[in-house]
């Protein structure tokens, strides 16, 4: 398997039992749901420790220590719609402090690139840490657009969270952000004709939601 700098594969077990779930065509939406979820907290768990945190006093019940907190104010996340709130869920659900936006882009089927028609961000991106989550790294395409939008906007360091990735989107997200991080359960083998992942999971949107 290629590897890429700047990725980072989960290859432990219960990683790989999850997405083995994701995989199978025969799980049903809710275990589909509840599998994407649980890989969100895993990729949360995996980009957390490329912050820092930050030391204060506190009182337990019985002395005082010192604490070791993240600091919400310069973190947030953002999903790509629709399936990216999957991943989402699981991140807030071990984070429910941060601060999440939503971007939604489609391809333009004149130019074939990225358009972003929905955007709804936290106030104050600039300088912030950003967890972008999208289950499918697929052409790039979407995940470039969003990541141009986000470094107008002066973040100041991205990571994205995808359940898979293909080597084609990495190689082309990674050419012209090679400052980004990506987290993934699996660097599958290619994209088919249509910018399906293989072997992927198939359409994560559809599969979540039950739109298929
Ligand atoms: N989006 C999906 O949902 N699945 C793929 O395989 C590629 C993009």
């Amino acid at each position: 398997m290629t590897e890429f700098k700047g990725v980072t594969t989960l290859r432990d077990p219960l990683t790989q039992h999850k997405l083995t779930e994701l995989r199978d065509k025969n799980t049903q939406k809710h275990a589909f749901r509840q599998a994407l979820h649980d890989i969100g907290i895993f990729l949360t768990i995996a980009m957390t420790r490329e912050l820092s945190s930050y030391s204060h006093p506190i009182e337990t019940p019985l002395t005082q220590t010192t604490g070791a907190s993240l600091d919400f104010n310069k973190l947030a996340f953002i999903s790509i719609l629709r399936a990216g709130n999957g991943l989402l869920d699981g991140a807030i659900s071990i984070l429910p402090g941060v601060p999440c936006g939503f971007i939604g882009a489609e391809r333009d089927s004149a130019t074939l690139k990225a358009r972003v028609y929905y955007e709804k961000l936290p106030p104050n991106i600039a300088h912030k840490s950003i967890f972008i989550f999208d289950p499918m790294l697929a052409t790039g395409h979407t995940l470039k657009a969003i990541i141009e939008l986000l470094k107008a906007k002066n973040a100041h360091s991205i990571y994205v969270g995808a359940a898979l990735a293909a080597p084609e989107g990495l190689s082309t997200v990674l050419s012209t952000y090679p400052d980004i991080k990506i987290f993934t359960a699996s660097i599958d083998e290619k994209l088919n004709e249509k910018g399906y992942i293989l072997p992927g999971l198939g359409d994560a949107g559809d599969r979540l939601y039950g739109t298929e």
